[in-house]
């Protein structure tokens, strides 16, 4: 009898998780279910206590559960492209795809947030329904140089398209009831030696560039937790840097979510609670332990781990988990391909248009180049997505009503037939594999100039891939390769002579060099990476069905040598296959900083990153400029209005942007307007020019105007200086363009 009052006392005693009650199971955990929380379940050393079980399966890790205290574990799986888990389980004949989405590149090239939002949710849909809690996405480090392997994974060069779209991405993942990392926090922006990398940047430029886009998504947005990086940045591990994740992060940004670490990601257990990083994943027992003997011998104040405690606990009771949600392993695939294939269609880049292009289905096309046979969705590593199907460029002209030129279609499906086995490794549907290699190009001849007569134009695919872990290499990636050139050459010499055009389709994870080739080609369609439904978007950006819309989010310079972190990014392993990540631990994790490029890596172009650096210091060394991209139809602008609002003193002070725009072509279609702001630059070193917001038209018919608006708070001109922001007095020309090298138009005004 005693010892059932006793039981139903303690029952009643012990209180289980509630959003109220936080701060009192704070109080009632041990030391050891508190490092239980923070150290993910790749650690063993708890599970005597408190789990196990948890997870989904290709899910990428979890927390520890401590079910006297009703702490359920939470799942983390990747993005961005889509939610990253194995498609099939044992035992079971039940799949568990998911829809692979665009790239993130491609969707910062739609410069529409209604439309990433629309993929967030979709994507949101399928975390909650496949019984995961956070997304670790988006991917949002600034394209800082071509050759980062990790490039297709994030937005643009620019802070601003990053930061908008981000947001727009987190909102609509996030409105799922699931939560969203962004990552990777901060200046991760090569992957050789990513673990152990040192970037050196200033002040302004982390603030202005590298940390702004996260600033801007932190701001609007608030994701329910964001990744820190593996690198050092300035001598300090990302992960390690309270001044990062604490005084600018929290502090300064008013972020109120979870710290999770990289995967494995920096090495002193209690320096990271210190400095802010609530959740050590995936975890270790090394970990765990670390952090209880931390605690134990004085190197870690109990208040540390109980803020990063509580902040968990925060971002528990807010997850599916928690609220013990039914998930039905059976998202709508079909809505969402839908889905994926309306963002694809606006991310396609019209680069050039010589009378080429609308055309088709009527007539007989020439399809050429091995991707187009094996079309690439997505990238590879952590960002790869398991989807059910990609839809490659055959199939989708084919379903478009396009009839394809016999000759070398049947040329090219036996060739791929054989080469299968090495695209199935290099499709980005088999991740962490080496990208390089694609099926070499060797169409004969004969059939070139045999369907140069019996056909009406030549669409040619040239494909690359590449992902996480490594860099991309100059010479097999980021270059043309001899044998693509001669593709491109003998197919424009055949179809030229005919009076016939050719079209190149760009099927790729990042710009390739294009000044040496661009003038063989007739039209050139940057489709990107677009995701399982590439094919169909590409028919209908080729036949007109769909006029174009993107513009490019980075600059595509004319060689490689003219970017601006060219001198000071690696390069050092051309002659070798492959440059991992993890090229350089040293003994003890000892920083002895020695190679350049490669143990430190110098931020010496500063702010001048992409547009900034060539609209200001080479101008002549751009092939395509920031924010480019053609139509099938012509767009008028007129009624340039700026309006101050809020007086001087205020800090909501914003200049408000107006402008019509009319479609004066005869196709309906969608334009972008890009406001730039050049700033006085006398007392302050400025940029020629920065973006400060930009609008996509909804779909214009001939003939129809609308009125874009656009907002720029007064704050966002400010310059990082001396410690603080620090706005320039003058005259400031506010200028409306169609990318970072048109005039555009112009209104000047003081502030
Ligand atoms: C990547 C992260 C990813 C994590 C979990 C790491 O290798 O850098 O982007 O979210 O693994 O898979």
């Amino acid at each position: 009898m005693l010892t059932i009052i006793l039981a139903a006392a303690l029952s009643v005693a012990t209180p289980v998780l509630r959003e109220d009650n936080i701060p009192q199971i704070v109080s009632l955990l041990t030391l050891e279910e508190k490092a239980a929380i923070l150290v993910g379940c790749g650690s063993t050393a708890f599970d005597g206590i408190g789990r196990n079980d948890v997870g989904v399966k290709g899910s990428a890790g979890a927390t520890h559960p401590i079910p006297r205290l009703g702490i359920p574990s939470i799942v983390f799986a990747d993005g961005p492209a889509g939610l990253r888990i194995d498609p099939v389980r044992p035992g079971t004949d039940k799949t568990y795809y998911c829809t692979g989405f665009p790239i993130g590149t491609m969707l910062a090239s739609t410069w529409n947030t209604a439309i990433v939002r629309s993929v967030g949710e979709a994507m949101g849909n399928e975390v909650l329904e496949y019984g995961v809690d956070v997304l670790l996405a988006p991917g949002m480090n600034i394209h800082r140089n071509p050759l980062c392997g990790r490039n297709f994974e994030y937005f643009s060069e620019d802070p601003l398209l990053c930061g908008e779209i981000a947001a727009a991405y987190v909102q609509g993942v996030q409105s799922n009831g699931v939560g969203t990392s962004v990552k990777h926090f901060a200046l991760n922006n090569q992957e050789l030696n990513r673990l152990h990398n040192d970037a050196r940047v200033s002040e302004r430029a982390a603030r202005e560039i590298y940390l702004r886009a996260f600033e801007i998504a932190v701001r609007k947005a608030q994701p329910w937790t964001l990744m820190s990086s593996y690198n050092y940045i300035n001598g300090v591990h990302a992960s390690e840097n309270r001044w990062l994740l604490t005084d600018v992060l929290r502090d300064d940004w008013g972020f109120r979510g979870v710290v999770v670490t990289d995967w494995g990601g920096g090495y002193d257990t209690a320096a990271q609670i210190h400095a802010g990083n609530d959740l050590i994943q995936s975890g270790s027992d090394a970990r765990y332990n670390a952090l209880i003997e931390a605690v134990k011998d004085g190197r870690l104040a109990m208040e540390y781990v109980d803020a990063c405690v509580t902040r968990a606990l925060e971002l528990i009771v807010k997850c599916p988990a928690f609220r013990g949600y039914k998930f039905s392993e059976a998202p709508d695939l079909e809505a969402h391909a839908k889905v994926c294939r309306a963002a694809a269609d606006e991310g396609i880049v019209l680069l050039k248009n010589h009378g080429a292009l609308p055309a088709g289905p009527d007539g007989v096309t020439a399809l050429l180049g091995v991707t187009s046979y094996a079309f690439i969705a997505g990238g590879t590593g952590s960002g790869d997505v398991h989807r059910p199907y990609v839809v490659d460029l055959r199939q989708g002209l084919s379903d478009a009503g396009f009839k394809l030129e016999s000759g070398l279609d049947e040329f090219y499906t036996a060739y791929m037939q054989d080469e299968r086995w090495r695209c199935k490794m290099i499709d980005g549907n088999n991740s962490w594999v080496i990208d390089r290699e694609r099926p070499i190009e060797v169409v004969p001849d004969e059939l070139i100039k045999q369907a140069a007569l019996t056909s009406d134009r030549a669409v040619v695919t040239i494909g690359r891939v590449f992902g996480e872990g490594k860099d991309r290499d100059l010479y097999y990636s980021y270059m043309l390769q001899e044998r693509e050139v001669e593709l491109l050459r003998k197919t424009a010499d055949a179809f030229h002579a005919q009076g016939k055009k050719v079209t190149v389709i760009l099927n790729v994870g990042g710009v390739v060099e294009m000044a040496s080739w661009q003038d063989l080609a007739d039209a050139i369609l940057l489709c990107w990476q677009p995701g399982e439904e590439g094919g169909h978007s590409v028919a209908s950006a080729l036949s007109g069905e769909v006029n174009p819309s993107g513009r490019l989010p980075m600059t595509i310079s004319r060689r490689y040598e003219d970017e601006p972190s060219a001198a000071n990014f690696p390069r050092v392993f051309e002659d070798k296959p492959f440059n991992y990540s993890f090229y350089r631990r040293l003994e003890g994790n000892k920083k002895d900083y020695v190679v350049k490029d490669i143990d430190y890596t110098d931020y010496a172009e500063d702010i001048y990153v992409g547009y900034r650096y060539f609209g200001t210091k080479a101008r002549g060394a751009v092939a395509y400029p920031f924010g480019y991209g053609l139509s099938y139809t012509s767009f008028r602008w007129s009624d340039l209005k700026i309006e101050k609002t809020g007086s001087l003193s205020e800090d909501s002070k914003c200049l408000k942007v107006s402008l019509t725009v009319t479609n004066t072509g005869k196709r309906a279609g969608k334009d972008v307007v890009e406001l730039y702001v050049k700033a006085p630059g006398r007392s302050i070193d400025k940029p020629e020019r920065e973006l400060k917001a930009f609008a996509k038209t909804p779909l214009l018919e001939p003939g129809q105007s609308c009125t874009v608006q656009m907002t720029v708070p007064v704050e966002s001109l400010a310059s990082w200086e001396n410690g603080a922001w620090s706005l320039e007095k003058g005259r400031y020309r506010i200028i409306a363009a169609r990318n970072a090298s048109d005039k555009g138009l112009r209104k000047a005004l003081r502030l």
